[in-house]
C-alpha cells in the first residue's frame, strides 16, 4: 500500500472504530454539525489560508468533548488536570505552565508583563504578526528587522538592536509567513550571553512539522534561563484552532509573571476536556504530519511541474511564486471555492499556501494547471 493508502486507511479505520465502539456515541457524533475530517465547509469552499490543521480533532478529544458538555455549568475548565498532563507531555512541571485562550493570548500577556516604553520589540519582517500588534494600545517601540536572504531571522542584527537597552525579542521559529528555519545554533549561542534583561519570546506554533535538523526546541533554556519564554498552541498539530488553547513554558519565576496577567479559572471547560484527550492520543501528532506530508508532496510536484519556485518549508503552509499578479490569482482561486492566502508585506511576490486534505489539494492541483493552460499564471 502507497503511503496515500496508509494514511487514508488509517484515519478511516480510526474514525469507524470510533464511531462502531459505541452505538451511543456513533448515533450521537452521527448528529454531530461537523464530524468527519476536512475542512471544506458547508458550501464546498476550502480554506487554504489560515494555517489549520484540515485533519480535524482527534477522535478522541470529540468523544471528550461530548462527555464535557455536561459539566459546562461549572467552573473549573479542568484546568488543573490539564496542567499536569501538559507537565507530563512536556517533561516538566506544572509550575512552568502558563495557559492561554490560544497562544494569541500568551502573546498578549508577555508583552503586558515584559514590555513598556524602555523595552523595545524585536521582530523580523515579515514574520507572524499579532504580537506586534499590542503596540497600539500599548507604549512600546517596535524594531524590525528583515530576514536574512536566506530567510532566517538575522540575528546578528537583533542582537545589535537588543544590546541598548532590556528588550523582548520575537523569535518565531518555523517562521510564519515563510516556513523557514533559523538555525537554532545561531539563537542558542546568544541566549547563552544575553544579559537577564533581553526576554526571549520563542514562538514554536509548527514545531511538530520541522524536518530540517538545524532547529531544536528552545525548552532546554528554561530551568537556566527565566528570560526564555517558550509559546506552543494546541492549534496546529492538535487541530484544536477553534477551541483556543495554548501555552507558555517557561521557569517558575516567569511562569508567575506571565500567570499574574492570564485569566486564573482558563481554559473553557470543552477546551480542557479535548486538550487532554489530544494530549493521551498517542497517534494524533503522526496522523497530522503524515497528512501534511502527503499534502506538502501532491503541491512540490505540482509547483514543479510547473516550474513555479517556492521557499523550504518546515511548517503545514509554504510560500510560492506565480507568474502574474497575485490579488488576481487569488481572486480566480476564490471563485472556484479555493481561498488561499493574502498579501504578507515586504514579501509581496510570493503567496501563502495553507495545506489542506490531500483531496483538496489534488482540487488545487487541478486548478492551478487549468489556470496555466489558460495562460493566466
Ligand atoms: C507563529 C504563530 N504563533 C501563534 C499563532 C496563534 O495561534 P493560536 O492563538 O491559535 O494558538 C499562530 C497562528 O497562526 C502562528 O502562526
Amino acid at each position: 500500500m502507497d503511503r496515500r493508502g496508509f494514511v487514508t486507511s488509517g484515519m478511516a479505520a480510526s474514525l469507524a472504530g470510533m464511531t462502531g465502539a459505541g452505538g451511543a456515541l456513533g448515533a450521537l457524533l452521527d448528529k454531530t454539525p461537523g464530524w468527519g475530517p476536512g475542512k471544506t465547509d458547508v458550501n464546498g469552499v476550502v480554506r487554504l489560508n489560515s494555517n489549520e490543521n484540515p485533519l480535524g480533532i482527534s477522535p478522541a478529544a470529540r468523544e471528550a468533548l461530548i462527555g464535557a458538555i455536561g459539566e459546562s455549568n461549572r467552573y473549573g475548565g479542568r484546568r488543573q488536570e490539564l496542567m499536569e498532563e501538559l507537565a507530563r507531555y512536556l517533561n516538566v512541571k506544572t509550575e512552568n505552565i502558563t495557559l492561554g485562550f490560544g497562544s494569541t493570548e500568551i502573546l498578549q500577556v508577555a508583552t503586558q508583563a515584559f514590555q513598556g516604553p524602555n523595552t523595545p520589540l524585536i521582530a523580523a519582517a515579515p514574520t507572524f504578526e499579532d504580537v506586534m500588534d499590542y503596540q497600539d494600545t500599548m507604549p512600546f517601540e517596535v524594531t524590525t528587522i528583515p530576514l536574512t536572504a536566506d530567510l532566517q531571522h538575522d540575528v546578528g542584527r537583533m542582537r545589535e538592536a537588543a544590546s541598548k537597552r532590556p528588550s523582548l525579542v520575537y523569535f518565531c521559529n518555523p517562521n510564519n509567513p515563510t516556513g523557514t528555519i533559523t538555525s537554532s545554533a545561531d539563537i542558542d549561542a546568544w541566549i547563552a550571553e544575553a544579559p537577564e534583561t533581553t526576554t526571549f519570546l520563542m514562538d514554536e506554533a509548527y514545531l511538530e512539522y520541522v524536518t530540517d535538523d538545524s532547529f531544536w526546541p528552545a525548552l532546554k533554556w528554561i530551568e537556566q534561563k527565566p528570560n526564555v519564554i517558550v509559546i506552543r498552541t494546541f492549534s496546529k498539530i492538535f487541530a484544536m484552532a477553534g477551541l483556543r488553547l495554548g501555552y507558555a513554558v517557561s521557569h517558575p519565576s516567569t511562569a508567575a509573571r506571565l500567570n499574574e496577567h492570564t485569566i486564573q479559572n482558563s481554559p473553557n471547560v470543552l477546551a480542557g476536556a479535548a486538550g487532554i484527550a489530544s494530549l493521551k492520543d498517542t497517534g494524533i501528532v503522526a496522523r497530522s504530519i503524515a497528512v501534511n506530508e502527503e499534502s506538502k508532496a501532491i503541491i512540490h510536484q505540482t509547483l514543479d511541474e510547473l516550474g513555479l519556485d517556492y521557499l523550504p518549508t518546515n511548517a503545514n503552509f509554504l510560500m510560492h511564486k506565480i507568474n502574474g499578479d497575485l490579488a488576481t490569482y487569488r481572486n480566480r482561486m476564490a471563485e472556484t471555492g479555493l481561498l488561499v492566502g493574502r498579501d504578507f508585506p515586504p514579501m509581496l511576490d510570493h503567496n501563502r499556501l495553507s495545506f489542506g486534505m490531500p483531496d483538496e489539494m489534488d482540487r488545487w492541483a487541478a486548478t492551478i494547471k487549468d489556470f496555466r493552460r489558460k495562460g493566466w499564471i
